[in-house]
C-alpha cells in the first residue's frame, strides 16, 4: 500500500505545423479580432497526414519518461485518454505501448474527452494506492484536426492537436496527488459530440462529406456548462482537500476558451496570475491540454516543489473533475 503518489515526470509534443487565426481567414467566414476576442486562442498546431495521435503521445511520454529517469521496462500500465484514436481497433493505449517498447505494461484508452487526463491521473493513484501497481504513464492526446468540419467556422476555429504525458509512482514522502473529483452528465452529450462514425451511424458512403462525420457543438449552451462545472469541480475538491482559493500557487485549468478560464477563476477569487493559460498557442486540444499546460508550467519553473496545484477539466459527456497536487 502506497500513501503518496507523485508526479515524477512531465513531457509533451506538438505538431511543427502551425495553423494562425490568419490562415483561417482565407478558410472560412472569421477573423482574427473575433477569435482572438472571443476565445483568446492565436494558433493551432496541425498533425501532417504522415502522422497520428500516437506519434505524438510517445514523443512526450519519452520527454516525461526522461525527467522521471524512467526506463520503458519499468511502466507497470499505460492509461491513454483520446477521443481521437489511431484507429477503432485497437486501443491507442496499445499502439503507444508498442512504440515505446513498454512491454511489461497493462494497457488502456479511456475516453473521457478533456477530463481524460483528470480521470486518467485518479484511476493511476488509485491503482498504485492499492498496490496493483508501481509505475503508471498517463497520457493524454488528441488529433481533433482530423474530426474538425473545416467549413463550419463554429467549430474549426477552436481545436488543435498535441499530446502530454505524466509518470506517477509511489513515495514515501508526503505529498503528490491529495485527492481528485470527478463527475459526468450523460443527458447534455448532445451538446458536444460525432455523432456519425460508431455502430449507431457507421460511415459508408451514403455520408461521405455529412457534416455530423465532425465535432458538432451548441457553444454558447458548452460554455455555460463549462463554467458552472469548472467552478464546481473546483470548489468540491478544495473542499475535499480541506484547502482554500488561497492555498493554491496555480490553477491549470482545461484550456478550451480564455473567457471560461477567466470566470472559472473570478468564481474561485483566484487571481489570474495564479492561473497557467496557453490556450493562445494550441486552442483546445481536449485530453491534451491540461497536460501539455502541466508540462509546460512545470518546464518553465512555474511550480516549485511543495506548491499546491489544481488541475480542473471540463469536456464533451459532459464530464468534468479536479484534481489537487501538493508538488
Ligand atoms: N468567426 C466569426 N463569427 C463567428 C465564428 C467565427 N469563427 N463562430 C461563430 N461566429 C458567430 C456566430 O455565427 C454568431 O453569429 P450570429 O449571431 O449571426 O448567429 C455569433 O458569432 C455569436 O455566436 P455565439 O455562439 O453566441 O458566440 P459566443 O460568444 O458564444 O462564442 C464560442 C462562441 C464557440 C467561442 C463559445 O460559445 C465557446 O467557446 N463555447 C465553448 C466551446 C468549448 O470550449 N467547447 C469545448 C468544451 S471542452
Amino acid at each position: 500500500m502506497q500513501k503518496y503518489i507523485r508526479i515524477i515526470g512531465t513531457g509533451s509534443a506538438a505538431p511543427d505545423q502551425i495553423l494562425t487565426n490568419v490562415d483561417l481567414e482565407k478558410m472560412v467566414e472569421t477573423s482574427d479580432k473575433w477569435i482572438t476576442e472571443r476565445t483568446g486562442i492565436k494558433e493551432r498546431h496541425i498533425a501532417p497526414k504522415d502522422k497520428v495521435g500516437s506519434d505524438y503521445a510517445c514523443l512526450a511520454s519519452q520527454r516525461a519518461m526522461q525527467m522521471a529517469g524512467v526506463t520503458a521496462d519499468e511502466i507497470d500500465m499505460i492509461i491513454l485518454g483520446t477521443v481521437t484514436p489511431d484507429a477503432p481497433l485497437p486501443s491507442t493505449a496499445c499502439i503507444l505501448q508498442d512504440k515505446l517498447g513498454a512491454k511489461n505494461a497493462a494497457v488502456m484508452d479511456i475516453v473521457a474527452a478533456c477530463s481524460g487526463f483528470i480521470y486518467g491521473l485518479s484511476i493511476a493513484r488509485a491503482l498504485i494506492m492499492i498496490g496493483q501497481v508501481k509505475t503508471v504513464l498517463v497520457v493524454g492526446v488528441e488529433v481533433l484536426s482530423r474530426f474538425v468540419n473545416w467549413s463550419d467556422r463554429n467549430t474549426c476555429v477552436l481545436f488543435g492537436d498535441g499530446a502530454g504525458a505524466a509518470v506517477l509512482r509511489g513515495s514515501d514522502k508526503p505529498g503528490g496527488i491529495i485527492n481528485a473529483y470527478l463527475k459526468s452528465n450523460g443527458s447534455l452529450a448532445h451538446l458536444l459530440q460525432i455523432p456519425m462514425g460508431g455502430s449507431r451511424i457507421p460511415l459508408d458512403a451514403s455520408n461521405v462529406g455529412h457534416e455530423d462525420r465532425y465535432i458538432r457543438m451548441k457553444g454558447s449552451e458548452v460554455f455555460k456548462a463549462a463554467v458552472k462545472a469548472m467552478s464546481e469541480a473546483a470548489t468540491k475538491i478544495l473542499k475535499i482537500c480541506e484547502l482554500e482559493s488561497k492555498d493554491i500557487k496555480l490553477m491549470i485549468p482545461h484550456q478550451a476558451n480564455i473567457r471560461i478560464i477567466e470566470a472559472t477563476a473570478k468564481r474561485l477569487k483566484l487571481p489570474m496570475d495564479r492561473v497557467y493559460v496557453n490556450v493562445h498557442k494550441y486552442g483546445n486540444t481536449s485530453a491534451a491540454s491540461i497536460p501539455i499546460a502541466l508540462d509546460e508550467a512545470v518546464r518553465e519553473g512555474r511550480i516549485k516543489k511543495g506548491d499546491k496545484i489544481m488541475l480542473v477539466a471540463f469536456g464533451a459527456g459532459f464530464t468534468w473533475g479536479a484534481t489537487i497536487i501538493e508538488w
